[in-house]
């Protein structure tokens, strides 16, 4: 472990620097929120980042869920190089794409057709196009507490105890054609789903909400529901892709949805995203009838990208998420002992190998307990861990990579039990 503070005293002075010029000083409102001060990052290898002086962090953040294969695979960033070396080709058709879409097709279990745009937001956003269009209505079905995106048309809710917008400066119109309901329950989805509805979209597992695997039989229900009511079920799988297993969520939880909408892992570390789905529920995009539009759509380098993530786990993934999970669950134990050992309440839940911690908080057993998190306790305590040179997303939540090894777990125990210590 080396000692942290000159990497926050650089971070205290660049924020200082950046907020003259850069929005809140950062490119992502969380970002600027790490605290004692942001690392400003010089380098990414393997499982660490090092700062601009120099100090070395675990990182468990891995870009806010991306980075699957950590900062620096080999197979990605040859596949980037060499892409370079062929010349930008922005906005052009490449065998890339194509290839892409096979791969798809081969590994998750919905996929027929699929498109890509950059962000797991505008995918999330021409998912719902995709459902207006085939179906030909309007409402759409979103669970509280789940996160689709920085979007209009799904920015409510996000917080199991606010049904309204996210941020300032939304268009509250789009909460019109939005119905909210409790995720988990689906009975209530019974009772509200009409044929007035075009879509249902959820997270197959409350990853952010606090790392929530689906009450037993809850998405087999809303399948049921949905297409008894023709109505478009849409897995947000942004986060799930690629990362519960090689085909996601659908694949684990065996419940497939009419279109997934695929992002971070996907692209280990790019900008890409995919909207993937049964041949009719993508019809009116296939057709050319809907229009996907986009610049950057699959442009070379993020395909490139892509598909090198993705054979890379399919080749590896008869022990790749074996081991992340269990890693993850090795934490996660840790974490509830010596929280237990130093007499403080703290709730620690995994799905796969994302994994969500919540200082000053009873056990979290379903997304409405999270009304009860202590944020300012968690926060402090990846605080007082940043300081002991590991790194997460300051509201707690973590993920490991194929790159993390046992001398990083060791260190990262070590730092967790000394941070609990601090916070006490
Ligand atoms: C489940 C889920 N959907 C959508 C998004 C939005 O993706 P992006 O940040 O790439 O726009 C996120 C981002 O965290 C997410 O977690």
């Amino acid at each position: 472990m080396t000692n942290s503070k000159s990497a926050f005293d650089y971070g205290k002075t660049y924020r200082e620097r950046a907020l003259k010029t850069l929005g809140y000083g950062a490119s992502s409102t969380p970002r600027g929120n790490q605290k004692p001060a942001p690392i400003v990052t010089k380098q990414g290898r393997n499982a660490h980042i090092t700062d601009q002086t120099g100090v070395r962090f675990i990182d468990y953040a891995l870009g806010y869920g991306p980075l699957i294969l950590g900062h620096s695979p080999a197979c990605v960033m040859d596949a980037l190089t060499h892409e370079l070396s062929l010349g930008l080709r922005t906005a052009s058709i490449h065998e890339g794409e194509a290839e892409l879409a096979e791969l798809l097709c081969d590994t998750l279990p919905c996929a027929e057709i699929s498109a890509f745009v950059n962000s797991g937001s505008e995918a999330n956003h021409l998912a719902l196009r995709i459902a207006r269009a085939v179906t030909g209505r309007n409402q759409v079905i979103k669970f509280r507490g789940n996160y689709h995106g920085w979007l209009d048309s799904l920015s409510f809710g996000n917080d199991v105890s606010s049904d309204g917008p996210a941020t300032l400066g939304q268009d509250t119109s789009a909460a019109q054609s939005l119905t909210l309901l409790d995720w988990g329950d689906a009975k209530g989805l019974a009772e509200a789903i009409t044929t007035e509805h075009a879509a249902v979209i959820l997270e197959p597992a409350a990853i952010n909400g606090g790392c929530i695997a689906p009450p037993a039989g809850f998405l087999e229900e809303v399948r049921a529901i949905t297409k008894s009511h023709g109505v478009i079920l849409i897995f947000d799988e942004v986060i799930t892709g690629f990362r519960l297993s090689l085909g996601g969520a659908q694949q684990t939880y065996g419940v497939t949805p009419d279109i997934a909408v695929i992002g971070k892992a996907m692209g280990a570390g790019v900008p890409i995203s995919a909207v993937t789905g049964s041949a009719a529920a993508m019809e009116p995009l296939a057709t050319g009838r809907l229009l996907h539009r986009g610049t950057f759509n699959g442009n070379p380098l993020c395909v490139a990208a892509a598909i090198a993530c993705i054979k890379y786990l399919r080749n590896n993934k008869d022990w790749l998420y074996d081991q992340i999970d269990s890693m993850a669950e090795d934490l996660r134990s840790h974490l509830s002992l010596a929280a237990a050992e130093q007499g403080i309440v703290l709730s620690a839940s995994r799905v796969g190998s994302a994994l969500q911690v919540f200082v000053n908080t009873p056990q979290v057993q379903s997304l409405a307990d999270t009304a009860l998190v202590d944020r300012k306790a968690t926060a402090a305590f990846a605080e007082e861990l940043l300081i002991r040179n590991v790194q997460i997303i300051p509201r707690g939540l973590m993920y490991l990579s194929a790159a993390h090894n046992d001398a990083d777990i060791e260190e990262t125990k070590a730092a967790m039990t000394a941070a609990i210590s601090a916070i006490k």
